[in-house]
């Protein structure tokens, strides 16, 4: 069984219910619990959505209604680092375009894929907020401006040194 299709441990299921419980709705700790459970398992799949929808209380369709709006959560699965890089209009000004190419031919990748060794997924993301440091891309939870190439070559090779 692989790890998407594993229940979750008793110990998740009680720390989503302690989010929920915080919260005035259930409802209301969605995002909080989908986050938890990508942190441990990387993504959201559809058995774990219906897990937490069923501590939660709501409907699967619900939750993926939610689920599915957050750029930030993923519902399939990625590779152990995801670089977010800025599709959005201060982005494209600034060469974004030139940095996607060159992802896409250093990765061996399309945006929206993952590299053969699992390490990297590329994937667009709507502004970042940070267009005063434009082109601008999240990798995993850091933010980074004014990227240019260089930058991203010394990123990749950081992100494909296989995990301790
Ligand atoms: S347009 Fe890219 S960060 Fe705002």
């Amino acid at each position: 069984m692989s790890i998407a299709e594993q229940p979750l441990s008793g110990d998740l299921r009680a720390e989503i219910r302690a989010i929920a419980q915080a919260e005035p709705h259930p409802r209301g700790a969605s995002v909080a619990a989908l986050r938890l459970v990508q942190a441990h398992m990387g993504w959201i799949s559809t058995p774990h959505l219906n897990e937490v929808a069923d501590v939660l209380g709501m409907s699967a369709a619900d939750l993926d209604g939610i689920a599915t709006y957050f750029n930030l959560l993923f519902r399939r699965p990625v590779g152990r680092h995801v670089i977010m890089l800025c599709d959005s209009v201060s982005c494209w000004i600034m060469g974004r375009e030139r940095l996607c190419a060159h992802l896409c031919r250093t990765l061996d990748i399309q945006p929206g894929q993952t590299t053969a060794d699992d390490a990297i997924t590329f994937l667009p993301i709507v502004c970042l907020g940070h267009c005063d440091h434009a082109p601008a891309m999240l990798v995993d939870d850091t933010l980074y401006g004014d990227v240019d190439t260089p930058t991203l070559d010394h990123l990749i090779d950081t992100l494909r040194e296989p995990p301790p």
